[in-house]
């Protein structure tokens, strides 16, 4: 037995479930010493997203379930651990980020990424158990947002969380214009990694991040993001330099390797970055590595300080 999730649910072993021969491509990254091991987030989009639905609406504890975001969650990790891998956050960084909506008590969080939706329950009752109003979803493909939305609705979170449909950077201005979206106290980065530098832009270009925003971003090790962590490590006066001078902050595609740049590229095609966006580098960062695991049956190592957390402290005023 593994142990107690983040939710209080048992999800150690969520990601440990064997893969059927003749699934989904598995794609390959090194780690800190060189070996090549199988990248487990490449694991989706082979019809298993589906298959949890029917997996969850036909579990034997249904009625039970409804209402209920932790039941939900169990059946889910009940999915993962028995049928097929699925790329959620895990217990470690899921009760990092739980532990920080405690202490932000965040009125609005926006997430980056949603997938099936299993930071979105996790997150979303914890948004509401600690008083916010919202949670926004933003998801890229279709069908896993009608995923994120059924299995919402079945949790009775429909009045937080807000599934959005659509590349994050669209669905950001939408929300913004609509005046939907009007402060972020909260984002949690999981999408398409060179998309975290171009989208953070955007969300201060728009004043969506002001003094007192925070942010949590996932996999910045494994598989890396070096232009995101550069931008957000980076004092005021270099990025003020380098946007002045019309540097992108290395966000652009090709300081990924391969498999990481290309991992949604199948069915949703080429992302489109909104690299035109300077964002505001007068916007001062506290920024930390956190101690993590990933409890994919990998050696621990490699996911060691793979999830980063940054405060916006202040705005820099020009003298
Ligand atoms: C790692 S999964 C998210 C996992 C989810 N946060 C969880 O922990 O349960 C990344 C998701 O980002 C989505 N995605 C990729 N590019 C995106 C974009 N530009 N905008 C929104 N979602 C995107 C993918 O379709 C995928 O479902």
């Amino acid at each position: 037995m593994g142990q107690p999730g983040a939710n209080g649910v048992n999800n150690q072993k969520a990601y440990q479930a064997k893969e059927p021969e003749g699934t989904a491509f598995v794609g390959s990254c090194q780690n800190f010493f060189g070996v090549v091991v199988a990248d487990k987030s490449a694991q989706f989009d082979d019809g298993r997203e589906i298959e949890l639905l029917h997996f969850v609406y036909g579990h034997s504890s249904i009625e039970e379930i409804r209402g209920s975001p932790s039941g939900v969650l169990k059946a889910i990790d009940d999915y993962a651990r028995t049928k097929k891998y699925l790329m959620n956050v895990g217990e470690e960084k899921g009760r990092i980020v739980t532990n920080l909506i405690s202490e932000v008590k965040p009125q609005t969080m926006v997430e980056l990424g949603g997938y099936i939706g299993y930071s979105a329950l996790l997150f979303g009752d914890a948004v509401r158990k600690a008083g916010g109003k919202r949670y926004f979803s933003l998801e890229r493909d279709p069908v896993f947002a009608a995923v994120i939305m059924s299995l919402v609705d079945l949790a009775g979170l429909s009045d937080v969380v807000e599934v959005v449909v659509g590349p994050s950077a669209d669905s950001i201005k939408r929300l913004h214009s609509s005046g939907s979206l009007a402060h972020i106290d909260l984002m949690f980065l999981d999408h398409y990694k060179p998309a975290y530098t171009t989208d953070l832009k955007l969300c201060e270009h728009l004043q969506l991040i002001t003094p007192g925003s925070v942010l949590a971003a996932d996999n910045v090790i494994h598989p890396g993001n070096p232009p995101y962590l550069e931008y957000v490590r980076s004092d005021v006066q270099t990025k003020r330099v380098r946007s002045e001078k019309g540097i992108q902050n290395g966000d652009d595609a090709a300081h990924f390797p391969d498999y990481s740049k290309n991992q949604y590229q199948k069915r949703q095609g080429d992302e489109k970055l909104s690299t035109e966006v300077k964002g505001n580098p007068n916007l001062v960062y506290e920024s930390r590595l956190v101690d993590s695991f990933e409890p994919t049956g990998e050696p621990v190592r490699l996911h060691h300080y793979d999830f980063h957390i940054c405060t916006c402290l202040t705005i820099h005023r020009m003298v």
